[in-house]
């Protein structure tokens, strides 16, 4: 998985100035970068069923949305267009090593990559995005213009499905060759057109909305908690004046919640939330059960799946291991198999061979193959 490439950047400089406040233009950020797939191949890629792909074409004013798959006629337009398709990282091993360029980000803040060809003058429009974007300029030239910061209040044109902005304050441009590469925080308008024909390739992050972090925390601590216990209210002030509730009053609610939130046992529930799987990913039974037939036997090696999302945490009694969207709890010795196969995304033969013969790790390397993040080779 890894192709090598190197990304010049100060990273502390980066996180410390750039990362969620600024834009920042790399200029050469990925010396002798050449793109890991042609446009020629995004496009086949674009054919296949259950692969996310879509056409924007820019038309007198209009922005037109079509959903692939597509087929070659698709490919005729009179106006300006773009060819996306997410998730490049899932179908194709060299694009899935572009990630390893922002290794230096919490694995689990990556989305995908995903990958853009446009014909000259094409463009999706200005708008905004609302997570992190590593923007990695392939094939051809694409001038990117940035703007104001936006939020949901920032007015869109009418579209049922797009969101581009009605108004777009142009501050900054930016002229993208191979190899040079944009970063865009959460929030920032940007649009970019293509200068001849060109490719895009888009590291983009994931962050999960505070109100599912708030859900699926109510949830578990909902879970664990004892229903048996009432609001208390001892050593009580007089009432003064009838019916009121008083600042008192909610002052103990706040307090008695703020207990009850200090409660929650089980923090898991972010490690699952974060690494659930953009598509789902499950095995069948039967490749499960060669899958499982082969890892115990001889000489062969493991391998993180492209799409996985594997995540590891420590607590008092050892790790806990998060598999798209699942998790078990492990000893601290599993980092042995954890960390090889989060850093590089394979455990070689020797690795696998010695896993075999622990009950612990044997139940480990079951666990990713049930939950679709690894496989055997
Ligand atoms: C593109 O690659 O054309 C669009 C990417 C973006 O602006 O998010
Ligand atoms: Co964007």
């Amino acid at each position: 998985m890894n192709a090598g490439w190197e990304l010049k950047l100060d990273r502390e400089q980066f996180l410390a100035r750039y990362w969620q406040q600024k834009p920042l233009l790399i200029r050469r950020a990925v010396p002798g970068f050449t793109p890991p797939i042609s446009s020629h191949e995004l496009a086949g890629l674009a054919f296949e069923e259950g692969v996310e792909a879509r056409i924007i074409e820019h038309c007198k004013g209009d922005w037109i949305l079509n959903h692939g798959p597509f087929r070659q006629a698709d490919y005729q337009r009179e106006n300006p267009w773009t060819l996306l398709v997410q998730a490049v990282d899932h179908y194709a091993d060299s694009v899935a090593a572009l990630r390893q360029l922002v290794d230096f980000i919490p694995q689990w803040r990556v989305d995908d990559v995903m990958v853009s060809y446009a014909v000259d003058g094409g463009s999706v429009g200005p708008h905004y995005d609302n997570y992190d974007v590593f923007l990695l300029q392939g094939e051809g030239k694409r001038l990117w213009r940035t703007g104001q910061f936006c939020d949901s209040a920032s007015p869109l044109l009418p579209h049922a499905e797009l969101r581009i902005l009605s108004l777009f304050e142009s501050e900054q441009e930016y002229l993208l060759e191979t190899g040079d590469m944009l970063y865009l925080p959460p929030g920032l308008a940007h649009w970019g057109i293509a200068q001849g024909e060109c490719t895009t390739f888009s590291i983009g992050f994931r962050a999960p909305r505070i109100n599912d972090m708030v859900s699926r925390f109510v949830d578990t601590l909902l879970g664990d908690m004892d229903t048996e216990q009432f609001y208390h209210d001892a050593r009580l002030e007089p009432v003064t004046r009838a019916g009121e509730i008083r600042a008192h009053d909610l002052q103990r609610v706040q307090s008695q919640i703020e207990a009850a939130l200090d409660q929650a046992a089980e923090n898991t529930w972010f490690g699952e939330l974060v690494t659930e799987p953009r598509y789902d990913l499950l095995p069948d039974d039967d490749d499960l059960a060669e899958a499982r037939a082969l890892l115990r036997s001889d000489g062969e090696s493991v391998m993180l799946s492209s799409a996985a999302k594997l995540a590891w945490q420590q607590d008092a009694e050892g790790i806990v291991v998060f598999a798209n969207g699942e998790s078990r709890h492990y000893s601290c010795a599993r980092l042995d198999l954890v960390i090889p196969l989060c850093e590089s995304g394979e455990l070689s033969a020797a690795a696998v061979g010695q896993a075999v013969t622990d009950s612990e790790s044997l139940a480990l390397l079951d666990y990713l193959l049930e939950a679709g993040c690894i496989y055997v080779r």
